[in-house]
């Protein structure tokens, strides 16, 4: 791995303490090892940085690679049909009651060979890949039984072998209650989904746990169950919480010193602090917002107020959300939530990492490692507000 240092005309670090974006103009950073080691103002580059390889990116932006802290990449199938049944009136919760929605990509998931699943999650992920991001997370949720959600966590886990990219795994089996245990879900859960958490964790499958608390899915106590075991294996949770109601699933998974709670539509004060307290990132979902034509926008004033980390993310999946494009998010975030384009950005870069315990990227800073983004645009702004433009330069994976 060579020592080498760029030039570029902004660099938006997303450095806390730095403001705006972090922004440093005329800039340098110095990589060494695929970590950077210095980064600041080009005329106060030291001494010792002179004679590394230098590539000048002239006047182009540069900022951190980007992270999508929240998506279902690995499933079988899509379920176009069901996109054509809501517009001709049925809603999300009444397909997913009649036996659609998630259940029936757990049929084509179940059904799915492993290279098959992996050729289509492949395709999506170079999606996000050519726009930037060098990180994604990905869960299970599909299989709702031991042999299908290690199939998928180990699709998941092959990303990394096979592209130039990193993949956090989180353990979803709490997403739904399958057809052969409809109306026993704590016997799915006791059953099937913690045993296949310790199997998947076994195999060293899993970053972190998650669930879905909602109506249609598990409550607040059942899936203390499933947070119980995690925490008895020593892995973070995060939840799906808020996303259709508010049954208080923020303040479970903060409880539990969540690293996120995800989709917060109908979070309320309580839930807010509770998530400001234990330091619980709230990741937003803006295309499941959209997809499901919701009315409902997350507390982000809230959120704001009460210093609680705001990360987005595409959520990609096949119902509630068939998005590739973490820039298009933004836009999304920015345009329907009204988080500023700055709060965006830190929502795909430094929040996103802080979603996924990541400590070690997501911002330009001593220390990180060089995951960063190269773009054709001049200011960080210009990345929120284009719809449909990727203008991606170039994209650089741990100093290569
Ligand atoms: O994040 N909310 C629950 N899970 C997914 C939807 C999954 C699906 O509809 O297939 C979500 O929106
Ligand atoms: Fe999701």
């Amino acid at each position: 791995m060579t020592n080498m240092v760029i030039f570029a005309g902004n660099v938006a670090t997303m450095e806390c303490e730095r403001e705006p974006y972090g922004l440093c103009v005329d800039a340098a950073i110095a990589i060494e090892g695929g970590r950077i080691v210095w980064v600041g103002s080009k005329n106060e580059l030291p001494e010792r940085f002179s004679g590394w390889e230098v590539t000048d990116y002239g006047e182009r932006l540069v900022t951190p690679a980007l992270i999508d802290a929240h998506t279902h990449l690995v499933f079988g199938g899509n379920r176009a049909a069901e996109f054509e049944m809501r517009l001709n009136g049925a809603s999300y919760e009444q397909i997913a009651r009649a036996g659609g929605g998630i259940l029936s990509t757990v049929s084509a998931t179940r059904a799915a060979s492993e290279e098959a699943l992996l050729s289509d999650a492949l395709t999506r992920a170079d999606a996000l890949v050519s726009e930037g991001v060098s990180c994604v997370e990905v869960k299970s949720g599909y299989g709702l039984d031991v042999e299908t959600e290690l199939k998928m966590l180990r699709v998941a886990r092959k990303f990394e072998k096979l592209r130039p990219m990193r993949v956090k795994t989180t353990f979803l089996g709490a997403h739904a209650v399958p057809p052969e245990y409809k109306s026993r879900p704590k016997d799915y859960l006791t059953e099937v989904c913690i045993p296949t958490l310790h199997a998947a964790h076994a195999e060293g499958l899993v970053d972190a746990v998650d669930g879905f608390c909602e109506g249609i899915a598990f409550t607040p106590a059942q899936m203390a169950l499933v947070f119980d075991e995690a925490q008895s294996l020593g892995l973070p949770v995060k939840l799906h919480a808020e996303q259709l109601s508010n049954l208080g699933g923020a303040r479970l998974a903060a409880s539990y010193g969540a690293l996120s709670a995800d989709h917060v539509e109908y979070l309320d004060e309580d839930g807010v602090a509770a998530m400001a307290e234990a330091g619980t990132v709230a990741v937003l979902l803006p295309g499941a917002f959209y997809t499901l034509r919701e009315t409902q926008v997350p507390p982000v004033n809230r959120l704001r107020d009460k210093s609680v980390p705001m990360a987005l993310a595409t959520d990609c999946n096949p119902g509630s959300s068939p998005l590739t494009s973490l820039l298009l998010t933004m836009n999304m975030g920015c345009t329907m939530f009204r988080l500023t384009p700055e709060e965006a950005l830190a929502g795909v870069t430094r929040n996103a990492a802080r979603a996924l315990g990541l400590q070690d990227t997501g911002e330009i800073t001593v220390g990180k490692r060089a995951d960063l983004a190269v773009w054709d645009v001049r200011h960080p702004a210009e990345l929120a507000y284009r719809i449909g433009f990727n203008p991606l330069h170039q994209r650089i994976f741990g100093g290569m």
